[in-house]
């Protein structure tokens, strides 16, 4: 511990004069966090200030850039890890941070943060739930409330306290390939969710007492992600690939606007979120990351925030003006305080530094950004304490944390359809085909280890359960069931005459993240792969029970005539045993949708369109979902 925050916390026990003397105000915890933050923006140098509104990638900012910069904040991308990837390996990352943003003048710890869209999902041994979709379906707020402080507890054993989660888009369109980061269609459903995770990440650490930090979330991507229009995309992006909705346009009067997306962020605000990152994506034309009415008016007037703004990835260069240092004024002048440009810090320095010379960004507008930051690590209590917590790392992945993880598995799962095949029974010979029962990727969906996700190699989590290990758990060591992942069943004991009692047939969709998820609504069909495949099963068992493990609804088509029983799944993450237990009835069918299901890829329509051109478009309708 640095001798200042030794001094500092043992000034709050018995603060003596003489001690006091050593500790400036900012280092004292006793005083008020206005207070602090006063001070400390008093003692800063214009390049200290700029360095907090900085963040580096861990990809690309070793500890000494940290040190030289005075950065204030880091992260790590989608698949950013320290190697190796384990606890310990996070620890050391992290100190090695630290003790560089000690090393400054003025010893400011550094704030890092991550993508916890679904549990500590960057790390192998972390407990991974399901993506917010299936939680959309569970519909249970205390489930939230205990998920979040999962796993902000999971974190807490990196030392990693600030989250970029939860995604509280209302989506619009699940042609949008971030449906499955979000909790549904509906605003009202969506905002008491995710405010209850958020209430529950940001009091996870009260367990540990009194001196652990408080860990923050990230309302985002503000406002209207999941509001854009089909094709409305036009962003070039970094792989090529072009986008068909993902950081498009969302159109509107603003009263809709405020109407339809605004309402989980003020939940949010009002229970404490202290970050908000502004959308990729337009409203009306005008990028969000540029939209100062959006930004200041409304999020800093209107709802009262006074926590930070950090930009999206790399979101700046495609803002409207004259090169990276105009663009950099436009976002600071909007209103955001930190630039998550994560190769470009010195960049990023060099250039907001001119913007301050040239006035084209007041000193009192970097005032306030740096306070925005200071405020948000005082009240953290990042000062005291920035380091792990050591009893944290026992809990990682802990059998008790996974129960929850299984648990929300068994409440995510939608009954679409059921002729009598569910719930299976022990005595049963069940046949099982699909990739998607006996792979952790595909169960898990973006963002998992991987920005895009991964596929093909279970080792890679340890400790998470396939759904087929997870049938083959439940179903107990005398029931009969037959796994094949390509559904050839042609040199077994089935057959057409001799029938299986139960198919289990699973489908889905790869793993994907951002805009390479946009497809159009023929996209969203049951590949010719997954039909040949329920053809082929369906005369070798008497019931076929079709599993879906996706992102989103799929077109069904002919598979939902040829299945006795249609289940949505979602991405249940890495306790695949709940599936099971939901499939053998060891727990029932609770799950709603939360999103609408479309009956066919041609008069596919979004949740905008007009309601009963829409409801005539639906197979089933949101909420919809049987109990067995
Ligand atoms: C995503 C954000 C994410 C950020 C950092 C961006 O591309 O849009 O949701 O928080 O990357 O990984
Ligand atoms: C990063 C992600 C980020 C994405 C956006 C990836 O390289 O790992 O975190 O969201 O780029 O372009």
């Amino acid at each position: 511990m640095r001798l200042p925050k030794l001094l500092s916390v043992l000034c709050l026990f018995v603060c003596s004069p003489a001690l006091l003397a050593d500790v400036l105000p900012y280092q004292n915890p006793a005083l008020p966090v206005a207070k602090r933050v006063q001070d400390l923006l008093a003692r800063m140098s214009l390049d200290e200030k700029l360095g907090q509104m900085l963040m580096g990638g861990r990809d690309w900012v070793k500890p000494d850039q940290v040190r030289q910069l005075n950065m204030g904040t880091l992260l790590s991308g989608g698949g950013s890890v320290p190697s190796p990837n384990t606890v310990d390996g996070w620890v050391k990352m992290m100190k090695g941070y630290q003790e560089a943003a000690h090393a400054t003048r003025l010893g400011i710890p550094v704030l890092y943060g991550i993508d916890s869209v679904h549990g500590f999902q960057l790390l192998p041994t972390a407990t991974i739930f399901p993506q917010q979709v299936g939680l959309g379906a569970a519909r249970d707020e205390d489930l939230m409330r205990r998920i979040g402080q999962i796993t902000a507890r999971e974190m807490s054993a990196a030392g990693v306290y600030w989250n970029f989660a939860p995604v509280v888009a209302v989506v619009d369109d699940i042609r949008w390939g971030r449906a499955y980061e979000a909790l549904g269609e509906d605003t009202k459903l969506t905002t008491r969710l995710a405010t209850a995770y958020s209430k529950g990440f940001q009091s996870g650490l009260e367990v540990f007492g009194q001196g652990a930090p408080h860990p923050i979330v990230t309302a985002k991507h503000y406002l209207g992600d999941g509001g854009v229009a089909y094709q409305s995309a036009k962003m070039p992006t970094p792989t090529g690939q072009a986008p068909i909705m993902d950081r498009g346009d969302t159109r509107g009067d603003e009263a809709a606007l405020l109407a339809r997306f605004l309402p989980p962020y003020k939940a949010q605000i009002d229970a404490g979120a202290r970050s908000v990152m502004p959308s990729f994506s337009s409203w009306n034309g005008v990028k969000m990351h540029a939209n100062g009415k959006l930004l200041t008016d409304v999020l800093r007037k209107q709802l009262g925030f006074n926590g930070l703004v950090v930009t999206d990835w790399e979101a700046l260069q495609y803002l409207p003006a004259n090169g990276f240092g105009e663009q950099l004024a436009l976002a600071t002048n909007a209103g955001v305080d930190v630039f998550m440009e994560p190769s470009k810090t010195a960049e990023v320095l060099r250039l907001m530094r001119q913007n301050v010379e040239q006035n084209k960004v007041s000193q009192a507008r970097i005032n306030e950004a740096v306070a925005n930051i200071l405020r948000v690590k005082f009240e953290m209590g990042l000062f005291e304490h920035d380091g792990p917590i050591a009893e944290a790392k026992a809990l990682v992945g802990s059998p008790e944390h996974r129960a929850v993880a299984r648990e929300a598995v068994r409440k995510s799962l939608v009954l679409l359809k059921n002729g009598g095949a569910l719930p299976l029974k022990r005595d049963q010979h069940i046949i099982v085909a699909g990739r998607h029962a006996n792979d952790l990727g595909l169960q898990s969906g973006g963002w998992t280890l991987e920005w895009q996700g991964f596929a093909g190699n279970n080792s890679r989590l340890p400790g998470a359960t396939t759904i087929v290990d997870g049938i083959r758990q439940v179903a107990g060591p005398s029931a009969k069931v037959d796994y094949r992942e390509e559904g050839d069943f042609s040199k077994s004991a089935v057959s057409a005459k001799a029938p299986a009692d139960v198919a289990l047939v699973f489908v889905g969709e790869p793993p994907y993240a951002e805009w390479l998820g946009d497809r159009m609504a023929e996209g969203l069909m049951l590949s010719a792969a997954d039909l040949r495949q329920i053809a082929t099963l369906r005369p070798l068992a008497r019931k076929l029970v079709l599993v879906l493990v996706s992102g989103r609804p799929l077109i069904l088509g002919d598979a939902l005539a040829q299945s006795d029983a249609v289940v949505a799944a979602w991405l249940p993450g890495s306790e695949g045993e709940g599936v099971a237990d939901v499939l053998f009835g060891d727990a029932p069918f609770v799950g709603k949708l939360p999103y609408a299901w479309p009956r066919d890829a041609a008069g596919f329509l979004p949740a905008s369109a007009p309601v009963e051109a829409r409801k005539a478009s639906l197979l089933f309708e949101v909420g919809y979902g049987l109990s067995n």
